[in-house]
């Protein structure tokens, strides 16, 4: 009895201790537990300060950039204002000037063609001020997903009303039946194929071919519009893109067509090419890239 009342104890002492140990154990781990935890949520504290951090940077720079393109927009704005002005004083200038005659005159013939020349002016005026509201209006380019082949049949189709206005001018298209789409806004490329269309056009006056086509490579899809006109100058191949710079008569351009189509292409990424011999006509090429840089 003795003995199994001894043995007894000790087994209880045993399992008080082996108790004991579990419980330091276990209130160890806690200890970690608790100390991983309180980790973790400094890691979480740090990573939130990192984030709102980032979020406030990635504002400054969207914010920055929105005021580069601004700052750009406002001085290709700040280059046109002084040819602008120029453009618009003369025809004021006349204007005024056929009015006072009109009002010293009493012949009604005279009145009759001072009358005809401020009507070609003012014409002259809302041509000039179409084309800058154009410019200044000119929103962030869409991101519409355009095939090139669709814009040039648009543009013969809009452009064969146009078109009768030029004796044998003649339309042939190519079509690369394979041309992938690009991402860029349809009305702009639009507007700049009917531009350089207009511009063949009105290149060969005695009649000729326009050859639209399409095609790509490894980095771009382009409409390439050629015609048989009297081509243009070499000194004159470098200031063709600017603004007013014209050859035509006062009554047939503004000189703001290409300038316009330069704008447009590059708000797209993209970029116009033109290769041309005096007397054997122009070829512009308009190229989107697939994707942007
Ligand atoms: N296909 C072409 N063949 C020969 N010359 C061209 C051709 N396209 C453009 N040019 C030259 O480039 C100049 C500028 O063209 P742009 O379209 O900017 O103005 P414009 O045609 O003169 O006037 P607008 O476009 O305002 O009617 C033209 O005056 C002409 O000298
Ligand atoms: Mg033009």
């Amino acid at each position: 009895m003795e003995d199994s009342g001894q043995s007894e104890d000790k087994r209880r002492r045993a399992l008080e201790v082996t108790l004991e140990e579990e419980r330091s154990i276990s209130r160890a781990r806690n200890t970690i537990l608790l100390a991983n935890i309180k980790e973790l949520n400094d890691v979480y504290d740090t990573l939130r300060e990192k984030l709102k951090e980032l979020r406030y940077r990635d504002e400054r720079i969207r914010s920055f950039e929105a005021e580069l393109v601004r700052a750009n927009k406002l001085s290709t704005l700040g280059e046109l204002a002084g040819s602008i002005a120029h453009e618009i004083k003369n025809p004021l200038i006349s204007i005024q000037g056929f009015a006072g005659r009109i009002r010293k005159t009493e012949s009604g013939e005279k009145i009759e063609r001072y009358a005809r020349f401020i009507e070609k002016e003012a014409d002259r005026l809302s041509q000039v001020l179409a084309r800058l509201l154009a410019f200044s209006r000119m929103e962030e380019p869409r991101a519409d997903l355009v095939d090139m082949n669709d814009i040039v049949d648009d543009t013969v189709l809009f452009m064969e009303h146009h078109l009768t206005r030029f004796k044998n001018v003649e339309i042939v298209v190519e079509k690369d039946p394979n041309l992938k789409p690009v991402r860029s806004d349809r009305i702009h490329i639009q507007q700049t194929v009917v531009n350089i269309v207009m511009n063949a056009a009105q290149a060969m006056p005695d009649g000729g071919k326009i050859r639209i086509s399409t095609g790509q490579d490894n980095t771009h899809a382009f409409i390439s519009i050629a015609d048989t006109g009297i081509g243009i100058k070499e000194e004159d191949l470098g200031r063709i893109f600017e603004p007013f710079f014209t050859t035509k008569e006062k009554e047939e351009g503004t000189g703001l067509g290409l300038s316009l189509c330069k704008k447009l292409i590059e708000a797209n990424h993209g970029k116009i090419e033109v290769e041309s011999k005096v007397g054997e006509g122009a070829t512009f090429k308009i190229m989107i890239p697939f994707h942007q840089a």
